[in-house]
């Protein structure tokens, strides 16, 4: 029998990802977040053309899994899906996939070593799948700005890729952040324990700030936010005070920035779930958060600990590819179907 988890989400007054993001906002006037833009030419095509982004608190819960083995789903499923190793820092994904060290990586193009996209896009060996490897050399790679990050997305999705898989680092640097609130899916892996949990929310509020950030001039709620962003005595600390006094200085204004906020619905992943209680973890995270955030959370389900899935890590080789009736490969299964239904896809295209 597990414990129960205690789900409630601490308040942001003392939040190391808002403090952050208060500060680094200051240093860095020159970085303001533009208004929220679609990527381009999404809905318009037959087959959907989607960015997941797979982020979490920290490191080693399970993202690259996530990711690669749902690279792989959508790609068993008829659809073409480029995978994008965006940890800046950690980058391992073609490891997950058994690809050997690529020669040239997300950096080289972001550096410009290789002018075409197609020179650092490589094979997996799965039909459909492709992958991008992450930057070697993490570091000046990853000081991108929010407008240089929205032309990479862009660039990508210019490809012929369905779904892009965008496997992020830990944490909740604007590296991370950006690129989560830039997709159409946000997936929040989290494993099933306390530290995992506060982790999520705290990726969660950190997210949910920087996406009001880049609402915030068209809705004209900058002191709200800038209030909620500093912490000192009296001011707003949570979201859910940002949107209540939204509510009160502009009804109309703050219709407006729910329906905005509403579209942004982070995706649950529990990982690694170990108890039958476990795998409403999900369900419980997301009712915490709308109880005292006000805002909904979509729980996409949960993984169970599965000897097959680190097995498979270990050979390098995806759980879906070398044990697909494994519970780990079926309820990657699951969630990629769940994907699929939410972009309209519920039946695979014919390749
Ligand atoms: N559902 C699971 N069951 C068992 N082991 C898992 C599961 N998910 C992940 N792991 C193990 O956790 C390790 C870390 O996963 P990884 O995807 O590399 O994490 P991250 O990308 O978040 O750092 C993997 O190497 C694998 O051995
Ligand atoms: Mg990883």
């Amino acid at each position: 029998m597990g414990v129960p988890l205690k789900l409630v989400p601490r308040s942001s007054m003392s939040d190391p990802s808002l403090a952050s993001l208060a500060a680094a906002r200051a240093m860095d006037p020159t970085d303001p977040a533009p208004p929220v833009s679609r990527p381009p030419g999404l809905s318009r095509r037959p087959r959907p053309r989607r960015i997941i982004a797979v982020g979490g608190g920290k490191g080693g819960i399970g993202k690259s899994m996530v990711s690669a083995n749902l690279g792989v789903a959508l790609a068993q499923a008829g659809l073409n899906v480029l995978l994008v190793d965006a940890d800046l820092g950690g980058a391992n994904l073609h490891t997950c996939l058994g690809v050997g060290q690529p020669a040239a990586t997300l950096s080289d193009f972001l550096r410009k070593n290789k002018a075409q996209l197609e020179d650092v896009i490589v094979p997996t060996g799965v039909p459909r799948l492709s992958l991008i490897a992450g930057a070697q050399d993490a570091l000046d790679a990853a000081n991108l700005k929010y407008a240089q990050k929205q032309k990479l997305l862009k660039t990508l999705m210019g490809t012929s890729a369905d779904y892009l898989i965008l496997d992020l680092g830990a944490g909740t640097s604007f590296n991370t952040i950006d690129f989560f609130i830039m997709a159409d899916h946000g997936l929040l892996v989290v494993l099933p324990e306390p530290t995992s949990v506060e982790n999520a929310y705290r990726f969660a509020k950190a997210a949910f700030f920087r996406r009001l950030q880049q609402v915030e001039a068209q809705y004209g709620i900058q002191d709200m936010v800038e209030s909620a962003l500093t912490t000192r005595e009296g001011s707003l600390r949570t979201l859910h005070d940002v949107l209540a006094q939204a509510r009160r200085k502009d009804p109309a204004g703050a219709e407006k920035l729910e329906k905005e906020l509403a579209s942004f619905r982070i995706r649950l992943v529990v990982n690694q779930a170990r108890t039958d209680a476990d795998l409403n973890v999900g369900t419980a995270v997301a009712a915490a958060w709308k109880k005292f955030f006000g805002i909904e959370m979509d729980d996409l389900g949960a993984i169970r600990y599965d000897d097959e899935a680190w097995r498979a890590v270990r050979k390098r080789r995806p759980v879906l590819i070398e044990r697909p009736d494994s519970p780990a490969a079926t309820a990657i299964q699951r969630i990629a179907a769940r994907i699929l239904a939410l972009d309209g896809t519920p039946e695979a295209p014919s390749p």
